[in-house]
């Protein structure tokens, strides 16, 4: 990531376009090209983006390589209509995460704006798709969708991510997105027993969010975080063995979520 010579005098601004995911080499190369034509937007600075789930770079990633390059200022601009309250939520939440694993470094200085729904400019914004080019859903013969088949690999396990209400308050899109880049980095699909995952609804115990479950055991984990993703990819996903530190069996009382001392 290219960043610009820092200056004595000027407080040093970027801009961090946050989109939800990228699963294509295409949508990646749209945010390149957007954060590209607003970087001649006065005041906005160096123009930037990223990914809140899957696709690259994540948040973290990139908010760490505008702190390493000295920027004194980072305002992160949603990119999602209608705004959900949970994304929100993840971005202020990511945020804290980020800067609380450094406490003694200097952090630039966060804020978060509005999506661009609430703010001016949405007029010259359908004035531009107005004069482009769409292309007709119809164009495309019914054919055509009988020409491709899918693969359809030996599988055995299939983790669920809970996106329900308290998970997603509690950093769950983080660990969706975490899982997966893991996913793809390490060729889950293939590797080991072989790996599918999937967003769900309410698994059931959220006082114990984020929640993720593990297929075929039914393997029920709490409080998950992405180094939570890592224990459960190396030692259940690739090596067979639930993680008892974060794991939550079956018990006709309730609950609470153990704390990270007590789950290390
Ligand atoms: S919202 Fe995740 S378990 Fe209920």
């Amino acid at each position: 990531m290219p960043f610009p010579e820092p200056s004595n005098s000027v407080p040093r601004r970027a801009t961090v376009l946050l989109a939800k995911s990228s699963i294509t080499g295409a949508a990646t190369r749209e945010m390149e090209d957007l954060a590209g034509r607003l970087q001649a937007v006065e005041g906005v600075g160096h123009v930037v983006f990223a990914f809140s789930e899957q696709g690259a770079p994540s948040l973290r990633e990139t908010l760490t390589a505008l702190a390493d390059a000295g920027f004194d200022e980072v305002f992160i601009l949603p990119l999602l209509l209608p705004m959900e309250p949970g994304f929100r939520v993840w971005i202020d939440r990511a945020v804290h995460r980020w800067q609380a694993e450094h406490p003694q470094r200097r952090w630039p200085r966060v804020q978060v704006g509005e999506p661009p729904a609430a703010l001016a400019g949405m007029d010259a914004l359908l004035r531009d798709m107005a004069a482009s080019q769409p292309s007709d859903p119809a164009s495309t013969p019914a054919s055509a969708l009988h020409t491709v088949g899918s693969l359809i690999p030996a599988q055995k396990y299939r983790v669920l991510v809970c996106q329900g209400g308290p998970c997603n308050n509690a950093g769950a899109a983080l660990v969706w997105g975490h899982l997966r880049n893991e996913q793809k980095r390490l060729n889950l699909r293939t590797s080991g027993e072989g790996t599918m995952s999937a967003k769900t609804s309410c698994l059931g115990p959220c006082n114990l969010a984020p929640v993720v479950q593990v297929f075929p055991e039914g393997t029920y984990y709490g409080g998950v975080d992405e180094a939570g993703i890592d224990r459960i990819v190396s030692e259940h996903l690739l090596g067979g063995r639930v993680v008892d530190a974060l794991a939550y069996a079956p018990l006709p009382v309730k609950q609470p979520l153990r704390a990270p001392t007590e789950a290390s």
